[in-house]
């Protein structure tokens, strides 16, 4: 079986939190002691993957470079895509194609958090379903603003609607999606919506019209933090301080998982330590050498 790839989807306009992202990428802003990018990152990585395409836009591309060069210091294998237009989430299997060879994937967008005890186990299921896609559900209270999942009475799923006006039910569609090798080709086929993008629905509904998509619940233990507005970006960074600091443990620590995985060795943590001197992840960092 051919090995899952990532896909980290950075690019994006960020036009809710202008004027900060006139002149920065949203995905590079702090979720309190992190960059935004950090959190998707580790959860590719808790998913066991470590050949992953990153993809932002043209101007943005050198300082996603700088912020995490070719992923080595993790034991990964990074890659970089420009999206020259934000056309759609879709897009992003199509710019990818060359990069995915055939491979299934696992995409979260750039702006998307998530945390919750037993997050590697939900994850290594998806990743263990190698044909079709599997998405994640989660239960919010303003389900009109994403993707969302119309039930049919039995609990299978019936479709998935864009930003309904009226939601057929309250879970949302979340920013990871686990989809097989035949995405790219798929997603050739999605023509643009209304608002002139390639919707992620669309390529989610062409898997569901061959009965090859499974939605799983994300349930109420997981938070799903969304960061797109100036008062939710400050929410996630508070969440991401209150837990951090209450169990003194990091939250998104790509540095930390690599570790715990083997993927680099005791030297190569000291070292990512040194960088960071004398500050509170620094510390951590080096705690966990013992
Ligand atoms: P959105 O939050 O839908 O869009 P945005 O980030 O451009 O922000 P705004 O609505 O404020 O203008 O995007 C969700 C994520 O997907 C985010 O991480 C950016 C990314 N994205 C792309 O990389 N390319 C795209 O074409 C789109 C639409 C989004």
């Amino acid at each position: 079986m051919t090995q899952r790839k990532g896909i980290i989807l950075a690019g994006g306009s960020g036009t809710r939190l202008y004027p900060i992202t006139m002149g920065l990428s949203k995905q590079l802003l702090p979720i309190y002691d992190k960059p935004m990018v950090y959190y998707p990152l580790s959860v590719l990585m808790l998913a066991g993957i470590r050949e992953m395409a990153v993809i932002t836009t043209p101007q943005d591309q050198a300082q996603f470079q700088r912020l995490l060069g070719d992923g080595s210091q993790w034991g990964l294998e990074l890659t970089y895509i420009a999206q020259p237009e934000p056309e759609g989430l879709a897009q992003a299997y199509i710019l990818a194609k060359d990069f995915l060879a055939g491979a299934p994937s696992a995409m979260v967008l750039g702006d998307n958090i998530f945390f919750g005890h037993g997050l590697p186990e939900i994850l290594a299921a998806a990743d263990a379903q190698t044909t079709g896609g599997t998405v994640f559900g989660y239960r919010v209270a303003d389900p009109e603003r994403y993707g969302v999942v119309d039930f049919a009475p039995d609990g299978t799923v019936r479709q998935i609607v864009e930003k309904p006006k009226v939601a057929p039910s309250r879970y949302a569609v979340t920013g990871l999606y686990f989809l097989d090798g035949t995405a790219p080709e798929r997603a050739a086929k999605v023509e643009k919506s209304e608002r002139g993008e390639l919707e992620i629905t669309t390529l989610l509904e062409m898997y569901l019209a061959d009965g090859k998509l499974s939605v799983q619940q994300m349930g109420r233990g997981y938070a799903w933090l969304d960061t797109g507005t100036h008062g939710s970006l400050l929410d996630a960074g508070n969440f991401v301080r209150t837990l951090s600091e209450r169990q003194g443990q990091q939250i998104g620590s790509p540095d930390e998982i690599a570790y715990q995985r083997g993927w680099i060795d005791a030297d190569a943590l000291r070292a990512r330590a040194e960088i960071f001197g004398k500050n509170q992840y620094g510390e951590y960092l080096l705690r966990l050498l013992g």
